[in-house]
């Protein structure tokens, strides 16, 4: 099969397109054609060797952690799913960006989304998904997402607006007019944070969420006024210091299900950026390093 791999850790120049082993399901497993994959800041990180001694991989590696395509092969055990039927979700750390993948967590693509959409949701909801359940009810709660324009942050204020919340978001000014399609309210981050914050919404936040990792987060707990009602998807070592909620993404169909449920509602639809053939995967991951990527990254196979 064609498959964007890389030999070694280092930067976009590692990534080549060529032809790859087909995997095969393991027990529980699925294997799908490809249409479209996620581009993650994960696929950098450990493509770079940044994060090997957390998350290592053996080489070569396919980056890519999220899909959408067509079952194809379905593992041992697997039920509720059959060949040919359109799912999205998540594999392992690597293997997306190729003409066929293994998923061991998914759930039935909505008609509602495009290949594209869908390419972006697994990742993005699961993790927001997972963020905002460590901050319990959020019917009537204001919640301050930091990073809101983000494809987990973006994810974020429109799974919390479904939910209830009244949503203030940071993003750089450019992106604010994106925020309010959103649900959000909109507001820049960085220093003065908390005066501005305040300004929006007098009667205080009751919750946040950081899915930038700027540092901020001793900020956050200084606005809401308890780490217990803090959680962060990205900044591990201040979590541990702050003691936020840290949340991470799970392999959890349960949770992909329920956001392809509000997709198909029409509350939550992933925001595609750009999108790149799959042989410009070392463009595009140029361009999400920059870390200003407004939704989602994704390639077409
Ligand atoms: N724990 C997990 O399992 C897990 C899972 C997924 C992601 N993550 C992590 O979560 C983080 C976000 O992931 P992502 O996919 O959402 O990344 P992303 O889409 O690349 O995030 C880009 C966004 O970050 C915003 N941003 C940049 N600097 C900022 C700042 N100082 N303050 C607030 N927002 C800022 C940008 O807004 P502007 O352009 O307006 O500046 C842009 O919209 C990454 O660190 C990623 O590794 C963790």
């Amino acid at each position: 099969m064609r498959a964007v791999r890389y030999h070694e850790y280092g930067g976009v120049e590692t990534l080549v397109v060529e032809e790859a082993p087909e995997p095969r399901p393991g027990p529980g497993e699925i294997r799908i054609r490809v249409t479209a994959a996620g581009v993650n800041p994960v696929d950098w990180k450990v493509r770079s060797g940044a994060a090997r001694e957390i998350l290592p991989v053996d080489l070569p590696a396919i980056p890519g952690r999220d899909a959408v395509g067509v079952v194809d092969e379905t593992g041992e055990g697997v039920r509720g799913v059959s060949v040919g039927d359109r799912v999205f979700g998540l594999g392992g750390v690597t293997g997306a960006t190729a003409e066929l993948a293994v998923l061991s967590a998914w759930a039935h693509a909505p008609a509602e989304w495009s290949d594209e959409e869908a390419a972006g949701a697994a990742l993005a909801s699961v993790t927001a998904l997972g963020g905002l359940r460590a901050l319990g009810p959020l019917q009537g709660r204001t919640l301050l997402v930091e990073g809101a324009a983000g494809g987990v942050g973006g994810a974020a204020v429109e799974i919390a607006v479904a939910g209830g919340a009244t949503v203030i978001g940071t993003a750089s000014e450019r992106n604010h007019a994106f925020l309010t399609s959103l649900g959000a309210v909109p507001t820049t981050y960085g220093s003065g944070l908390a005066e501005r914050v305040a300004a929006l919404a007098p009667g205080g936040v009751d919750l946040a969420l950081d899915t930038a990792a700027s540092g901020s987060l001793a900020d956050l707990v200084a606005i809401v006024g308890d780490p217990a009602r803090v959680a962060t998807v990205a900044d591990h070592a201040n979590a541990h210091r702050l003691g936020v909620h840290l949340a991470n993404a799970e392999n959890d169909p349960a949770l992909l299900a329920e956001a392809a449920e509000l997709g198909r509602q029409g509350r939550y639809t992933p925001r595609v950026e750009r999108t790149y053939p799959l042989e410009q995967l070392a463009r595009a991951h140029t361009y999400g390093e920059l870390g200003h990527t407004r939704g989602k990254i994704v390639v077409r196979v």
